[in-house]
């Protein structure tokens, strides 16, 4: 692949437009402004809205009767780096090995969004026109929900209307295998504080007194599940899931994805979850109930004899199609309520979430895309799900009324929002391949 698509892919990633962490919103910002800039080079007509928090940026080529309207999306802000001793070379200073581009952002979203936007630019500086009326939807707020995102799409039906969207911010099942994802996870998530005696307290002296907020904060952590089983058992935590059809059980059941492979990406001995199903119906098709971050007391070297004020919990909740993300946390807040400690005072702030997403893979728009992956890659397409989330997706359907196709490029070893996040230079230079035969198929 040219050397100015790796260098344009290298500029890109040097902004830390970390989204979450507002030290980093000049960062963000100069991000924005590097889009701007590289789509307006590439002849389109860009525009870029500040929000409350993070610039959204929209670019079409010329609209013209009688063809379809394209919407892709991407995002351009990205996780936080930290535990950075962990990373091999610095997460903003673009590392090349081999195959593998390594800096955050590089799989998610950067390396994929970059590869339509070059895809787009070929075809322009080739044939003056897209096939398609194209809108460039980039947004610097999915790592952290899209919490600006859907009043945007509100406020801007008209001009972003379209008759479907792309978006490359999925995986892979392997390597050189393309993959249509036709269902995403929604999320919930909630923070905690558990708050109990006024100050710090000796344990000795007050140990059987009072309520101590750390074992409280364990035992709501641990009220969740049933250990035997897996299953959530916040009461009414499942009543709106969607049973698998048959046939995905089957199609993923023959995937290169099994038991083994998942022990050995995520390095557990042994895997674990809900009763009945198979890893990949539990990731991709099923809810859980995740812990993501808890504490309380003291953290440092050797003991100290304390029941400490307070304690925390960060909980998550990954939702299958028809649960409703402030259902479930509704019901979650009933469920710790009823077990919370007398004399511990429960204040729970409730996070980002987004609605799961399901489309028809054999829709017409599906097939167009799947046709697109196998002419890049040689191979069909797997159908797949995914248990990961994009908030703004099933927005798309709700407010633009448009489906949206997943075509995404990330490798099971492409290490998202962890240390050593990396991009497969292959798959970039077929992402910009993809692009070009995506929209001639749509
Ligand atoms: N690209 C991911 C979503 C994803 C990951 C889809 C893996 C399919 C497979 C996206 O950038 C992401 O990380 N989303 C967050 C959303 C959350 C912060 C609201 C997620 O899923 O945790
Ligand atoms: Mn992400």
């Amino acid at each position: 692949m040219p050397q100015t698509d790796i260098d344009a892919l290298i500029e890109f990633l040097r902004f830390a437009s970390i989204s979450t962490d507002s030290a980093f919103a000049g960062q963000v910002n100069e991000c924005a402004d590097w889009l701007v800039d590289r789509l307006e080079r590439g002849g389109l007509d860009v525009e870029k809205y500040a929000t409350a928090r993070h610039p959204v940026v929209v670019a079409k080529n010329a609209q013209k009767a009688g063809r379809k309207t394209v919407m892709i999306y991407g995002h351009y802000d990205v996780q936080p780096v930290d535990p950075l001793e962990l990373w091999d070379h610095p997460p903003f200073e673009p590392h090349i090995d081999g195959d593998r581009i390594f800096a955050r952002g590089s799989t998610d979203n950067k390396g994929q969004l970059l590869a339509h936007l070059l895809g787009v630019e070929k075809t322009l500086a080739a044939n003056k026109d897209l096939p398609v009326n194209l809108i460039f939807l980039f947004e610097g707020e999915e790592e952290i929900g899209s919490p600006n995102l859907e009043p945007f799409l509100n406020e801007h039906r008209d001009s972003l209307a379209c008759d479907v969207v792309a978006v490359s911010d999925t995986g892979m099942v392997a390597p050189g295998l393309p993959t249509f994802t036709y269902g995403l996870r929604g999320i919930a998530c909630m923070e905690i504080t558990l708050h109990g005696p006024t100050s710090d307290l000796h344990s000795g002296i007050y140990g059987g007194a009072v309520a101590n907020p750390a074992t409280a904060v364990a035992q709501l952590a641990g009220s969740l599940h049933n250990v035997t089983n897996g299953r959530v058992i916040v009461d009414g935590f499942y009543d709106r899931v969607t049973p698998l059809e048959k046939w995905e059980s089957k199609a993923w059941n023959e995937l290169p994805l099994g038991d083994a492979e998942m022990k050995e990406l995520t390095g557990a001995t042994s895997l674990y979850g809900e009763e009945g199903y198979t890893t990949l119906e539990r990731t991709w098709g099923r809810p859980t109930a995740e812990v993501n971050g808890i504490g309380g007391g003291y953290q440092g070297e050797g003991s100290k004899t304390v029941i400490p004020a307070e304690s925390m919990l960060k909980l998550s909740f990954r939702l299958v199609p028809d649960q409703e993300p402030g259902e479930i946390l509704a019901l979650v807040r009933k469920h710790l309520a009823a077990r919370c400690p007398k004399g511990i005072q429960l204040d729970i702030t409730e996070g980002h979430d987004g609605k799961p997403y399901k489309v028809d893979p054999h829709c017409d728009f599906g097939k167009a895309a799947q046709s697109a992956l196998e002419t890049t890659f040689g191979k069909p397409a797997a159908l797949i799900r995914e248990g990961g989330s994009i908030p703004i997706v099933q927005a798309f359907k709700d407010v633009l009324e448009a489906d949206t196709l997943l075509l995404g490029l990330a490798l099971p070893d492409c290490r998202a929002h962890a240390p050593n996040e990396n991009f497969s230079l292959e798959n970039f230079a077929k992402g910009i391949q993809l692009n070009q035969h995506l929209l001639a198929a749509l």
